[in-house]
């Protein structure tokens, strides 16, 4: 028979998504956050981060009853066929995944769930962590399925990821549970284009692909694709390197080579590198994983130790540019990790922005949605404006670290109007250069000849 009540625990980015998602399914959906304040949050029809097109889908969802969020596994976890774990894995402070609120999440349910009940693990774990889940429950006599369906999720499009996607990927070692599983998915696909427009996303199918596997392979899957696609942007950003040295413009070559269906242009994308809650969590996870199983990936630690050196390379191009900071103003554009997200987990232009504090200069920061997540991370003395303008005025230098659309489209007169210097590093390489030359800016990119 086909699952009717599903609990998601853990309202993040994949959990409050594949929560609300699933409560236009026909499905009733309990969500379980034990923060209080984020919890108040969704009561009210709203999610507490900023996501496209997710409000507008929680408070249908909501109004209708068929999403319950709530802090109480009694309530949700004995009433469900389904449960999707979704809890954080913060990294330890040695790159690996801290597993504490998988496993707490995972013996919670046992001691509530019916019998029968497919345990679905979504949070991104080590591979061998579904064994030890499996070994957990037995242990525990609770008769639960487990399997594995990893997230492939981006912030920013989380809706249109979920909806239109390349795979679903679920991997166990019971079929019939992976099918059932499968079959939720197939069961979103017939919603898909009237939840698009709700959210008022854009619409249109990918690869569509349902995928089985086993248990370990599924965890596997997750991890190596996003190590993948962080080791594409660490290689990009290598090569920026070299074109800053040996004077070419590394736009130019990635478009090109890019063009090489081999290859593909997706994540060859220059300038500050990776930041977020899951590629830096992923590769170095993934690295401390490899290393208990007797594997060195070298090539991985390559790629993390180049990517954390992308903010520092930038600030040094400027300093060769406008020599000391000492007293520069400089204004930073955007704080969130990527474009359409308020996150600001280990994001660049935060580090950006920290570093030229530090080389004495003043700096002011503009970001659209992420003030009030940067603030904790920002250094004391930086201050936070609410507009592009104001940010910029009299600054000697803008950098800009985020690629909102604000920014990318406010215009280089304007920008040499307001600023009492003219020098732009975009660190993003996504900025206009003919525009910023034609306005008299002295632009500056990672990678790009001049
Ligand atoms: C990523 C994966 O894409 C997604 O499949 C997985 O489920 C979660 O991790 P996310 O972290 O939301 O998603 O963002 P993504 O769009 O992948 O970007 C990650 C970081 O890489 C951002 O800081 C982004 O600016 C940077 N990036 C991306 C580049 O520097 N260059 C690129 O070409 C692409």
């Amino acid at each position: 028979m086909q699952p009717q009540t599903i609990t998601v625990l853990g309202a993040g980015y994949v959990g409050l998504t594949t929560a609300a998602l699933l409560a236009h399914a026909n499905y009733k959906v309990y969500v379980v956050e034990p923060n209080q304040e984020r919890l108040d949050v969704i009561k009210t029809g709203k999610s507490f981060f900023y996501e496209q097109g997710l409000d507008p889908v929680i408070k249908l969802a909501l109004e209708a009853g068929s999403l319950i969020p709530t802090d109480s596994y009694k309530e949700s976890v004995p009433e469900s066929d389904v449960v999707f774990s979704c809890v954080g894995t913060p990294d330890n402070p040695d790159g690996s995944s801290n597993l504490t609120y998988v496993f707490a999440a995972a013996e919670e349910t046992a001691k509530h769930a019916k019998k029968g009940v497919i345990y679905v693990q979504k949070s991104t774990v080590p591979v061998g962590t579904g064994k030890q889940i499996e070994a957990l429950f037995s242990k525990l006599n609770a008769s639960i399925d487990y399997v594995s369906n990893p997230e492939f999720l981006r912030e920013g499009t989380a809706l249109y990821d979920t909806l239109f996607f390349d795979r679903v990927v679920v991997g166990g070692d019971n079929r019939k549970a992976v099918d059932a599983i499968l079959d939720i998915y197939m069961d979103l696909e017939q919603f898909r284009d009237h939840i698009a427009h709700i959210a008022r996303i854009p619409t249109g199918s990918r690869g569509d692909q349902y995928i089985a596997t086993t248990l370990n392979s599924a965890e596997l899957i997750k991890v190596t694709a996003n190590a993948f696609l962080a080791l594409k942007i660490s290689f990009a950003n290598s090569i920026a390197k070299l074109a800053d040295k040996a004077d070419a413009d590394v736009v130019e070559v990635m478009d090109a080579v890019g063009a090489d269906n081999r290859i593909g242009r997706a994540f060859l994308d220059t300038g500050r590198g990776y930041g977020g809650g899951c590629f830096p969590k992923d590769v170095s996870g993934l690295i401390s994983s490899a290393l208990e199983h007797g594997v060195d990936l070298e090539i991985m630690q390559a790629a993390q130790s180049l990517n954390q050196s992308m903010p520092g390379y930038i600030v040094d191009k400027l300093q060769d540019a406008v020599g000391s900071l000492a007293d520069k103003k400089i204004a930073v554009l955007g704080l969130s990790f990527k474009a359409g997200t308020s996150d600001v987990r280990k994001s660049p232009g935060v580090a950006i922005a920290n570093i030229l504090q530090q080389n004495g200069a003043t700096v002011v920061t503009y970001d659209p949605q992420a003030h009030e997540e940067a603030a904790p991370d920002l250094l004391p003395d930086i201050h936070q404006v609410n507009s592009i303008e104001a940010a910029i005025d009299g600054a000697d230098v803008t950098v800009i670290t985020t690629e909102w659309e604000d920014i990318l489209a406010y215009s280089a007169r304007d920008f040499a109007r307001h600023m009492q210097g003219s020098v732009l590093l975009d660190a993003v390489n996504k900025y206009d250069a003919k525009d910023a030359s034609a306005a008299g800016l002295q632009y500056i990119g990672v990678g790009r000849s001049a």
